[in-house]
């Protein structure tokens, strides 16, 4: 199964969306595996979003993702990067879709509700930032055979 790290940032959390956020990658049919309400360090952010250092936005974005608690999240399921990427929407809810968070939820791209990971290589790289293995928690979900289908002989 593919994983995928999702990261309510401060302005869901201060927006009270945690509920809708959560509930979108849920309905959908991910399997939320690891979640924990910490508020992150410049330095820990700055690993996070390493590969966006050189850009202008870079400071701003370090010093609002530190500014409160966030809520990060592990979600499961075949394809999950993709299909947390389709949930989340384009980088600027200008141009995000209505039926995704950004598009339905949020206006500035500094502003944007939340993070997603944007490849399987970089998921894995980010999930091992954020958890400890021992934070993911492996458990059957009831309704897994009714959102997968089991690939045919
Ligand atoms: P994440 O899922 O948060 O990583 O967003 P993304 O993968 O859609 O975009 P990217 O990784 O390129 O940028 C990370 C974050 O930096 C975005 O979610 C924005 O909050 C912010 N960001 C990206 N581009 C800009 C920009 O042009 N201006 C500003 N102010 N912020 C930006
Ligand atoms: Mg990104």
């Amino acid at each position: 199964f593919e994983r995928t790290l999702v990261i309510l940032k401060p302005d869901g959390l201060q927006r009270a969306l945690s509920g809708e956020v959560l509930s979108r990658f849920e309905q959908r049919g991910l399997q939320l595996v690891a979640a924990k309400l910490i508020r992150p360090s410049a330095a820990h952010l700055k690993q996070h979003y390493w590969e966006l250092r050189d850009k202008p936005f870079f400071t701003n974005l370090v010093t609002f993702m530190s500014s409160g608690p966030i809520i990060a999240m592990v979600w499961q399921g075949t394809d999950a990067v993709a299909i947390g990427r389709a949930i989340i929407g384009a980088t600027d809810p200008m141009d995000a879709l209505p039926g995704t968070i950004r598009g339905d939820l949020c206006i500035t791209v500094g502003r944007n509700v939340v993070h997603g990971s944007d490849s399987v290589e970089s998921a894995k790289h980010e999930i091992d930032l954020w958890f400890k293995p021992a934070e993911l928690v492996m458990w059957e979900r009831c309704c897994h055979d009714w959102v997968f289908e089991s690939p045919s002989s």
